[in-house]
Formats: C-alpha cells, sequence, structure tokens
C-alpha cells in the first residue's frame, strides 16, 4: 500500500495570550516579532522547509492581523514601489507568496484540542500536520521534517514531536510514556500537565504532530480535560492505545516563545545572530552586563 504524504498543517491560534498580556490585548500573540518576523511566520516557514504548504489557521476573535500578514497587500506594495524600497517590497511579497491559507474560527476557546477539531471538514480523511507557533524550532532538517520521516519509515503511523525537559519544567507540557521499538519510541500512553511527581518520563510534547485522520472522531468524543478544555493530548492518548504512535526526540534548538522568558531568549539569540543588527547588539549587552 502506498502511504499518503500529509500535505495539510493545522496551526491553531484562537489562544487568547494570556501570558502576554498586556501586549495581547489587542494583538495576537502569534504576532508578536521576533527580531523582524512574527512568531507564526517562523512555524510556517518550517512547515515549507518540509515540504508543506496548504495551511488553516484557527483563528478567533481579535486575530484578523494574521490573515492580513499572508494576504498581499496593494497600498504597503504601491508605496515601497514607489519610494525604491526594492529590497522590503521583495519581502513582502514573498510573505504574501509563502504557501496556501485557509481560515476556520473557533467561536469559544474551548482548548486546543477542540480548536484541532475546528479543521477537520477541511482536512478531511488524509493524515496532516498540527504545529504550534509557540516552539520555535531552529535546525536542518527541521522539525515537522523530522517526524514525516518517520511516519514514512512507519507506513504512515501518527508522529508526535518530543523533548527532554527538566523535572522543574515537565508539569507544563503534554508528557509522554514511551518504549523502544524497533529504535522507534512507541508511545504507550500521554498525560496533559501532570501534577508534580505524576510524570510518566521526561519527555514533553513540543508543538509538533503529524497525525491520522482518526483523531478528529477522538476529539469529538474527549470530554473536556484538564483546565476544563478539550485537550489534544486527550484524544492522542486514546490514539496511542488504538493503533502504533510513536514519539521523535526532536533535535534542533528550541524556544518556547509561548512564555515572555522564551520569549526574551528568543530575541536575543536570534538577534545576536543576525547579520544586520548582531554585532551593536553585542557590543550593548556586553556594556549592559558590565554595568550589572
Ligand atoms: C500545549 C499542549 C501541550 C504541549 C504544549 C507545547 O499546551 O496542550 O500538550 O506540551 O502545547 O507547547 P499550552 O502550551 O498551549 O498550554
Amino acid at each position: 500500500m502506498t502511504i499518503r504524504r500529509p500535505r495539510k498543517v493545522v496551526l491553531p491560534a484562537a489562544g487568547l495570550g494570556t501570558r502576554f498580556l498586556p501586549a495581547t490585548k489587542a494583538a495576537p500573540k502569534e504576532m508578536l516579532p521576533i527580531v523582524d518576523r512574527p512568531v507564526i511566520q517562523y512555524v510556517v516557514e518550517e512547515a515549507i522547509a518540509s515540504g508543506l504548504a496548504d495551511f488553516v489557521i484557527v483563528t478567533g476573535r481579535g486575530k484578523r492581523a494574521i490573515e492580513d500578514h499572508f494576504d498581499a497587500s496593494a497600498e504597503l506594495e504601491a508605496a515601497l514601489r514607489a519610494a525604491g524600497k526594492e529590497k522590503l517590497l521583495e519581502e513582502v511579497q514573498r510573505v504574501s507568496e509563502l504557501g496556501r491559507f485557509a481560515y476556520v474560527r473557533q467561536k469559544r476557546p474551548r482548548g486546543l484540542g477542540d480548536a484541532v477539531l475546528c479543521a477537520a471538514d477541511w482536512v478531511g480523511e488524509e493524515p496532516f500536520a498540527v504545529m504550534l507557533a509557540d516552539e520555535l524550532i531552529l535546525h536542518e532538517p527541521p522539525a515537522l521534517a523530522q517526524l514525516l520521516h518517520v511516519h514514512e519509515i512507519t507506513g504512515g503511523a501518527s508522529v508526535i514531536g518530543l523533548a527532554r525537559v527538566p523535572k522543574e519544567e515537565i508539569g507544563r507540557y503534554g508528557v509522554a510514556a514511551v518504549k523502544q521499538e524497533n529504535g522507534l519510541l512507541r508511545i504507550t500512553g500521554l498525560v496533559e500537565k501532570p501534577a508534580p511527581g505524576e510524570a510518566p518520563s521526561d519527555l514533553a510534547v513540543i508543538g509538533r504532530y503529524v497525525l491520522a485522520p482518526r483523531v478528529f472522531a477522538l476529539l469529538a468524543k474527549t470530554p473536556p480535560g484538564r483546565a476544563g478544555e478539550v485537550q489534544l493530548t486527550d484524544a492522542l492518548d486514546q490514539l496511542a492505545r488504538e493503533e502504533p504512535v510513536y514519539g521523535v526526540l526532536v533535535e534542533g534548538e528550541r524556544f518556547d516563545v509561548g512564555t515572555p522568558e522564551g520569549f526574551l531568549a528568543a530575541n536575543l539569540a536570534l538577534g545576536l545572530r543576525d547579520p544586520r543588527y548582531g554585532k551593536q547588539l553585542a557590543a550593548f549587552a556586553r556594556r549592559l552586563l558590565g554595568m550589572l
């Protein structure tokens, strides 16, 4: 049987961004910039570098800026052209040509699982990817491509990206119980944000998934879990009991840009590496640290 290669990516972006208030009171957290690109553009570019270019973004109230970002902008382009700013013009045009975008709205913030379920009709009966814009992962090959590789060699099984995290942080994540199977990590169970001492391992779910469409039927039956929300982790725990689900220890430098600490660290790390700003920023940081 030939396996279907996933083509579509679901990007949940309906969350309220409470960890970033008041910055996210009127602006989507997915649009906060890392150097000069909004965080959501990094995950879109990771998907494209992994060979997937069909996106459905699950949005909600106050998220219109995301649609505008990936759309053409006639006035802006005309103004840049008139001003002779060719490089910037190319860059804004490139962003509007990154992929194909569709949008669905999640009417109420009922959790990540419910947001993914909102994309069911658009995905249909195909394997698909889910990517959370909260996690920035830098690597070549990209994180999603690492998952797609395991999806392929397992004949089309669902695959979840994992990373080892310190004990003190594990309660912030979905956590996987795993066993070794023919050189792969088979997931035997998943718990969303376990209480201290109850995590089945130090393997955290890091916001990259390649999933079988069966997960939609499971999500539709999943009752609210942690925080009274429908959790994707709970539906995947059920999926892992029904059929093989694999974990991949994702290689790459990871920033949890959904928290202010991770967001600031990502801006510092990418800013220091940026050929346009790195030198000046390093000199400034050195001066500043010398003063502390
Ligand atoms: C979500 C998922 C969690 C996962 C995390 C990764 O939680 O529910 O399983 O580990 O993303 O960032 P959130 O960070 O949205 O609370």
